[in-house]
């Protein structure tokens, strides 16, 4: 049984039956027709005014009433797609079963997988290898053979469930006429399809029709409908939808319908409590959650995936060489301070208020984080945030392991504060999350009693055993990380003692500084930093400033490409920060520090860049930490400046979101430049950068820093993969185009 490829224009298959030609069925048949995907489409339907119908529609090339008409003589290029109400599916098996050879392959497309199986086996004795249990899901309110539309499948998902037994061959069919149509196919077990779908469709069919048979039939008041208006339309669309199908469905998928039903239940209770009491906490809590996960279903929507962990849509950038940047940019506020804000307010006592906070996905993972712990939190809105704290003591468990994405930072930091927590917790994240190690944290949290459990090699996810007493401890960190020294300052919260940190080198002081802010105390004295357990955090106001790491790239660009002349506004310049700045002069960098002023605490300035050509410089090691995360954009610099660069004692840049001193160098040797990689740094030769296409390694920093690259290279450069650029700097694209560099966002 040969199957060809999607995409070609030959048949996939002989003959395509269609048992039941409603929306669902009657699309397939007239998307496979219309693109010349069988060679014949035959539909069997109950009444022969149904199969007149369809055939002048033009859905099927032809239409019978009676399944045998049609069974006995299918052969092995064809396919029988079982289009029928859920618990109608077992009579249909019952009557093809004898009939048709076991080289035809059957699937279909109820909702429910488990009692789909379950019918099979009492037809069959056991699921026959020929038959692929699927589901497209690409229904609406819209119901019978008028409805069919030979698109309907495009860019929408089938989740196909294959059992042991499955045929390699028969699955393989199935999954090329899915795609054949324009559809993405996904495989899932049975449970877990119904449990999924359980949630996510059938529940919330069961309350549109429950909420339109109450409105229609228990209220009393007879023009109700006339005053309904998008509301009440857009909440109870589906209760159109086809009764009979949807009485299946239920008693199909039974148990894992009253599931989320109780549950539901039990928070429309607790809801109404709510209300009754004017919990206003509790009520902004609800609709602060739902409005956040619905906002994010939306974007998800515009990819038309089913659930996040799915498909991530992926980018590259495509930069045209040369130009020069010029204006002046405000860049979004600094991600360190974005995390610190949100974990600081939400255990402190009162409501903080945070304005210039980072819409990147890295500090709405922290946001998302305290949230499934139980603090409210309204916004962001254009960078504003207010957070309920609930004290030191006030977080809840959350229901589910925290997601932390891309965000080292977040479970650094978390890991700290979850160690003195009442509960259990885990954290897990992205692919290149789960390759960073988290040994640096554990080790002194379980110094200080916590009990911390990490994947192979002290790797993520990290599991975080509750309710220890933890004890204060003097640590002195093998490596200069403001990561850790918060991690165990965070902890040192809830330990019994005075916990002490000592750096080996000055590392960003955000924690303490903002600490202080909150006011609990934290003492200084050089590299040491101490504070006591058994404090409280007061709420406050903070004032989050532009980010200095994403403001590099800028004074980078605009310094290394003839005619430029650009400000960026409101930096931070905190001095465990602009290492950066430091080394740009020391290469010739023209840049001019004006209106500088302290904001809650922290250094801000405009910076003026201007055109200079750079000069390659052995970069002076006590500068690393303070430009830690700038390094890669710092590469590109040397890459433009005349002579060689050296940087040593950066090792560190091995273990961030990629081995930046690796990525760093293969894009700059693709791009023609002599970058030579060293165990603890690079050695660059400026020189011409050419064209070419380079990876990002999932590494927001690396795509960055290629794209302002563009700005001196003789062609064009691809950077492939940008996606994460969103974690720290979403408004990246968009500054780009309006200060001049020429880049395009391309789906890869
Ligand atoms: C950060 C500390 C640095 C930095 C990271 C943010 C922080 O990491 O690279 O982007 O917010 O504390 P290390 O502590 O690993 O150096």
């Amino acid at each position: 049984m040969a199957v060809k490829e999607p995409g070609t224009q030959e048949p996939l298959i002989g003959r395509l039956v269609v048992i039941g030609l409603g929306l669902i069925g009657g699309s397939l048949a007239a998307g496979l027709k219309a693109r010349h995907l069988c060679r014949e489409t035959v539909g069997v339907v109950r009444r022969a005014a149904t199969a007149e119908q369809a055939v002048a529609l033009g859905v099927v090339d032809r239409a019978v009433t009676d399944v045998s008409d049609i069974a006995s003589e299918l052969g092995p290029d064809d396919v029988i797609f079982i289009s029928v109400p859920t618990l109608a599916v077992e009579s249909v098996l019952r009557a093809i079963a004898a009939q048709v050879d076991p080289a035809v392959t059957i699937t279909d497309g109820a909702s429910v997988k488990g009692s789909v199986i379950d019918a099979a086996r009492t037809v069959y004795g056991d699921v026959p290898p020929q038959f692929v249990p699927g589901h497209p899901i690409a229904g609406s309110e819209k119901s019978g053979v008028t409805a069919a539309n030979p698109d309907l499948y495009e860019k929408h998902r089938v989740i196909l469930t294959p059992l042991e037994n499955t045929d390699a061959e028969h699955l393989k069919r199935v999954t090329a006429l899915w795609q054949g149509v324009g559809a993405e196919v996904l495989s899932m077990s049975v449970a877990e399809h119904d449990e999924v779908l359980g949630a996510t469709s059938h529940l919330p069919h069961a309350i549109a029709y429950s909420l339109v048979d109450t409105l229609a039939h228990d209220i009393g008041n007879p023009n109700i409908f006339r005053y309904a208006a998008g509301g009440f339309r857009d909440f109870t669309r589906i209760a159109s939808s086809d009764p009979v199908m949807w009485h299946d469905i239920m008693r199909a998928n039974k148990d894992a319908v009253i599931t989320a039903l109780d549950l539901f239940i039990d928070n429309l209770t607790r809801l109404r409590r709510g209300i009754e009491t004017e919990d206003s906490e509790y009520l902004l809590g609800v609709f602060t959650r739902a409005k956040t996960a619905r906002d994010h279903f939306t974007k998800l929507l515009a990819k038309r995936a089913l659930v996040e962990s799915m498909s991530t849509h992926k980018i590259d950038y495509l930069l045209q060489p040369g130009g020069s940047v010029t204006g002046s940019i405000r860049v979004p506020g600094d991600k360190s301070m974005s995390h610190r804000s949100i974990m600081l307010g939400s255990l402190a006592e009162g409501v903080t208020e945070v304005e210039g906070f980072l819409e990147g996905e890295d500090a709405l993972a922290t946001l998302q984080a305290f949230r499934d712990m139980g603090v409210v939190i309204e916004g962001p809105d254009s960078g504003r945030v207010k957070i309920h704290g609930v004290g030191l003591h006030g977080l809840k468990a959350p229901k589910k392991p925290l997601y932390v994405g891309n965000s080292g930072t977040t479970i650094r930091l978390m890991s700290g504060l979850l160690a003195g927590q009442a509960f259990d917790s885990e954290m897990s994240g992205d692919e290149s999350l789960a390759k960073r190690p988290m040994g640096r944290v554990a080790d002194p949290l379980r110094a200080m009693g916590a009990v911390v459990e990490t994947a192979e090699g002290g790797r993520p996810p990290l599991k975080i055993k509750g309710g220890q007493t933890l004890k204060a401890i003097d640590y002195v960190m093998p490596m200069a990380s403001a990561q850790v020294k918060s991690c165990v300052l965070l902890a040192g919260l809830y330990a019994q003692g005075t916990t002490r940190v000592t750096e080996p080198a000055p590392t960003r002081d955000h924690t303490e500084r903002m600490l202080t802010g909150f006011g609990y105390s934290v003492k200084k004295d050089g590299p040491v930093a101490e504070l006591t357990g058994g404090g409280k955090l007061t709420a406050t106001k903070i004032e989050v400033p532009a980010d200095i790491s994403s403001a590099t790239f800028y004074m980078v660009a605009a310094s290394i490409a003839p005619g430029s002349d650009l400000t960026l506004t409101h930096v931070g310049i905190n001095p465990t920060r602009i290492g950066v700045i430091n080394i740009l002069k020391l290469m010739g960098a023209d840049l001019t520090l004006s209106n500088e002023r302290v904001v809650g605490g922290e250094p801000v300035a405009d910076i003026r860049v201007r055109y200079a050509p750079l000069k390659g410089i052995d970069i002076p090691e006590d500068q690393v930490p303070l430009a830690i995360d700038e390094f890669p954009a710092l590469f590109v610099a040397a890459a433009c400046a005349e002579g060689k660069t050296v940087l040593t004692g950066a090792e560190e840049l091995r273990v961030k979101e990629s081995d930046r001193i690796q990525a760093m160098a293969d894009g700059l040797q693709i791009l023609g430049i002599d970058a030579e990689p060293t165990p603890d740094g690079i050695v660059i030769q400026g020189g011409q950068l050419g064209s070419g296409e380079v990876e990002t390694h999932h590494d927001h920093r690396i795509a960055m820093s290629f794209a302002i690259a563009a700005l001196r290279a003789s062609g064009p450069i691809r950077v492939k993969d940008a996606t994460n650029v969103a974690t720290s700097f979403p408004t990246f694209v968009e500054l780009a185009k309006q200060t001049g560099i020429s880049l395009e966002v391309i789906d890869s």
